[in-house]
C-alpha cells in the first residue's frame, strides 16, 4: 500500500557553543566589515571546538527533535545522517548516533553524501521508504550535520560554520507535508567545491560555485515545471515562503532572483528597475524574514536549508497553515532538488518547540586569538593517540563530546 502524505513531524537544531563576530573577523583580515555583514549577509559564525564533531552535533540535534516532540526512539525505523564531514571513510556517523540515541536494533541506518545536498537526499530517501509502505507505522529520523571549514585566511573563511538539524519524517506530519507529485532534480559534474580525502579543508572556486548553484536551481525548476499540473502549484506568487540552501545569506537573495527569472523565462538586469523591484519585494516577503538564524550560525552545509525552515516554523501562526513553500537544496559537485511543501494543519501550536534562539543567545563570543587557536587545535587531533580532549578545557556545558582516538577508535564521553 502506498502512502501519499509524507512530511516533517519534528525538527530541531543544535550548534556549537562558541562563535566569532563577523565584524571582528573582518577587521582581523583587513576587510571592511560591511563586506561580510552586508555583502555576504553574515553577522556571526559558529565555531566548533575540537570536542564538537559531526557525531556530537548530530546526537544533540537528534535528541532534541525526539524529546521536544515526544517521539519514542523505538518508533524510529530508519536513521539517515546526511553529511559531508563524516568522521570515517567507511563507518557511518549514523552508527554512533544510533547508539547514543538508543534506537532499536531493527532500525536501518546509513549515511548519505552529496556535499550540501546530503541532508535532502536523506529526506527524500526517508520519504520514499514511507511512501512505498515499508515503514509500517514507524518514522524516519534524518540528521543533517556538518562542520564547514575552508581554513584561516582563505576567501571561504567568512562562509564557515557548523551545526546539525535533525528532523523526523512520518506519514502523519505535524509540521510540513511534501507534495508527492511536483518536484525537480538536477545533476552535473562540476569542480566548484570539493574536499579530497586527504584534506580537512574544502577547496572552492568561489565565484564559479555561485554560478553552478544558480544554474542547478534553474535546472531543478525546469524539471519540476515539466510535471503534470505543475503550472498551478509552483508560481512564486502562490508561495508563502521560499527556502534555499544558504551557504551565506546573500546567496539566498541571488537564488530568489534566479528562481524568479526561471519562472518568467528571461533574465532580469539592472536596466529593468521595475521588475527588479518586484523581485526584491518578493525576496523581502518570502525569503529574508527566515534567514536570521543562518546569519548568526554560518554555513552548516547539509543543514543550512533546514535552518531557514526552522526560522520560518518558529514564527508561524495559524494563518500560515495550509500555505505552500518551495524548498531548494544544492550540493556542490553538483546536484540539486526542488520540493514543494504545505504547512500542516495545527503546525503553529508547535512553534515554541523548534526555536533555537535561547541556545544561540547563550553562545560564547571568541576573540580572534581564541578562534584561531581552536581552528589550529582541531587540525592535530584525529589519529593522534597522545592527544586527549577535555570538554572542560573548552568550558563546554553538559553533553556528548568527542574525546580523541585510542587504538584508532573514536572515543565519546560526557
Ligand atoms: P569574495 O571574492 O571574497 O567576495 O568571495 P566578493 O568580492 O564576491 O564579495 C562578496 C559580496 O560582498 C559581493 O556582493 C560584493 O559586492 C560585496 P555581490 O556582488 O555578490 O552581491 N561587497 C561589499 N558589500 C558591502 N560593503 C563592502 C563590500 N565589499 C564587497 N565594503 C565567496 C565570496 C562567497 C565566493 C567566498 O567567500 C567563497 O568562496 N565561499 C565558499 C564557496 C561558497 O560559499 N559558494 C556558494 C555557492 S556553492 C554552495 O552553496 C555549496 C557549498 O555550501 C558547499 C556544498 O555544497 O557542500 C559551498
Amino acid at each position: 500500500m502506498t502512502v501519499r502524505t509524507v512530511g516533517i513531524d519534528a525538527i530541531a537544531f543544535h550548534g556549537p557553543e562558541c562563535y566569532i563576530d563577523m565584524g571582528d573577523l573582518a577587521v582581523a583580515r583587513g576587510v571592511e566589515p560591511a563586506k561580510y555583514i552586508k555583502g555576504l549577509g553574515q553577522s556571526a559564525m559558529a565555531v566548533p571546538t575540537p570536542c564538537e564533531d559531526t557525531v556530537s552535533l548530530a546526537v544533540a540535534a537528534g535528541r532534541k527533535a525526539l524529546d521536544s516532540f515526544g517521539i519514542d526512539p523505538a518508533d524510529i525505523g530508519t536513521l539517515v545522517v546526511g553529511t559531508e564531514t563524516g568522521v570515517d571513510h567507511s563507518k557511518p556517523v549514523a552508527t554512533y548516533v544510533h547508539e547514543y540515541l538508543g534506537l532499536a536494533s531493527n532500525c536501518r541506518s546509513f549515511e548519505t553524501k552529496h556535499a550540501c545536498l546530503g541532508g535532502t537526499a536523506g529526506l527524500t530517501a526517508a520519504m520514499d521508504w514511507i511512501a512505498a509502505g515499508r515503514a509500517r507505522g514507524r518514522k524516519a529520523l534524518v540528521i543533517a550535520a556538518d562542520i564547514a571549514r575552508y581554513g584561516l585566511n582563505t576567501p571561504g573563511e567568512p562562509t564557515q560554520g557548523a551545526g546539525a538539524v535533525a528532523f523526523v519524517v512520518s506519514e502523519r506530519p505535524r509540521l510540513l507535508e511534501f507534495n508527492p507529485d511536483i518536484y525537480g532534480d538536477y545533476t552535473r559534474q562540476v569542480m566548484d567545491f570539493w574536499r579530497p580525502l586527504y584534506s580537512k579543508y574544502a577547496f572552492a572556486d568561489g565565484h564559479y560555485s555561485i554560478s553552478c548553484y544558480l544554474d542547478a536551481l534553474a535546472g531543478a525548476w525546469a524539471d519540476a515545471a515539466s510535471k503534470p499540473n505543475a503550472s498551478t502549484r509552483m508560481p512564486i506568487s502562490s508561495l508563502d515562503a521560499c527556502f534555499y540552501h544558504v551557504p551565506f545569506v546573500k546567496m539566498a537573495q541571488k537564488a530568489h532572483h534566479r528562481h524568479w527569472e526561471a519562472e518568467i523565462g528571461h533574465a532580469v538586469s539592472k536596466e529593468q528597475p521595475a521588475e527588479l523591484a518586484r523581485i526584491n519585494a518578493s525576496y523581502e516577503l518570502r525569503v529574508a524574514p527566515w534567514l536570521k538564524l543562518n546569519a548568526t550560525v554560518g554555513n552548516i552545509y547539509t543543514g543550512s536549508l533546514f535552518l531557514a525552515l526552522i526560522d520560518y516554523l518558529r514564527h508561524i501562526d495559524a494563518t500560515r497553515e495550509g500555505r505552500t513553500a518551495s524548498v531548494f537544496a544544492y550540493g556542490s559537485g553538483c546536484g540539486a532538488s526542488l520540493l514543494f511543501a504545505r504547512v500542516a494543519s495545527g503546525a503553529a501550536a508547535h512553534r515554541g518547540k523548534v526555536d533555537p534562539q535561547p541556545e544561540i543567545d547563550s553562545r560564547r563570543r571568541l576573540d580572534l586569538a581564541q578562534y584561531e587557536a581552536i581552528m589550529r587545535a582541531g587540525e592535530s587531533v584525529d589519529g593522534n593517540e597522545a592527544a586527549s580532549l577535555d570538554p572542560k578545557s573548552w568550558n563546554l556545558g553538559p553533553g556528548l563530546y568527542y574525546l580523541g582516538t585510542r587504538n584508532h577508535m573514536r572515543q565519546y564521553g560526557r
